[in-house]
């Protein structure tokens, strides 16, 4: 059984942990509330953020670009050789300029540099909550961008996503998390100006 861990229960943290119960994983969500952490999704481990022991081989961050750093501080030593999954839009909401580090090319590619024994996914950054949670996006699957330079890395995540009847495309290396931290600011952007719903966004067919 694959054993996933997801921090943050917020909306994308709900979202995939629905996902990933749906495909028959072991699924642990850590979130500072863990009663919060606990009603995620049916059937998922609730734990305390900063208490928690990390059970999962695929941790998926599900939490804002600048919490990262207090994931860091407390769990760099036990992501090593774990599967990370880095699913922030990294936007400043004043400007809607991508907000990033000095000197980072993106979230992701700063994530594998903070943590150089781990292996990076960027996932689920391109599609909003809502249709990761319902698995439908204009009345076809959810599909889900994926970046990674590990390709075993990659499948296993969209392995669990597949399981959960929504589909998968790869975007390539890690760098392309580039582009999708772009295309995810782009898609906000329209969301937040009314011009496309939340239930919906940009459509990847396939
Ligand atoms: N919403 C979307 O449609 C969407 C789509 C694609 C990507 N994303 C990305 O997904 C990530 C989460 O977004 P969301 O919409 O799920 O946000 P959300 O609903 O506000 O949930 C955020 C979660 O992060 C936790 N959190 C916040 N600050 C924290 C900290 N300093 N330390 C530990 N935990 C902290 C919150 O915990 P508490 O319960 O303790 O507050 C909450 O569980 C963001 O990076 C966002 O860019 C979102």
């Amino acid at each position: 059984m694959t054993n996933i861990t997801i921090f943050g229960a917020g909306n994308i943290g709900s979202a995939v942990a629905g996902i990933a119960v749906k495909a028959g994983a072991d699924v642990q969500v850590i979130d500072r509330n863990p009663d919060k952490a606990a009603a995620a999704a049916e059937g998922v481990a609730g734990a305390k953020f900063g208490e928690a022991t990390i059970t999962g081989d695929i941790v998926v961050l599900a939490l804002p670009f600048p919490a990262y750093d207090e994931v860091i501080t407390a769990y760099a030593d036990q992501l090593a050789g774990r599967t990370v999954v880095d699913v922030a839009n990294p936007i400043d909401f004043t400007t809607f300029d991508l907000a990033l580090p000095e000197g980072a090319k993106s979230a992701a590619e700063w994530l594998a540099g903070k943590l150089p024994q781990s292996t990076v996914v960027k996932g689920f950054n391109t599609t909003f909550a809502a249709t990761l949670a319902t698995g439908v996006n204009d009345g076809a699957p959810t599909v889900v961008q994926l970046a990674s330079d590990d390709e075993d890395a990659r499948k296993a995540v969209a392995a669990v996503i597949e399981a959960a009847g929504l589909k998968t495309v790869n975007a390539g290396p890690l760098k392309r998390a580039q582009y999708l931290e772009g295309y995810g600011a782009l898609q906000i952007i329209l969301g937040v100006t009314e011009q496309t719903p939340w239930t919906g966004g940009f459509k990847v067919v396939r």
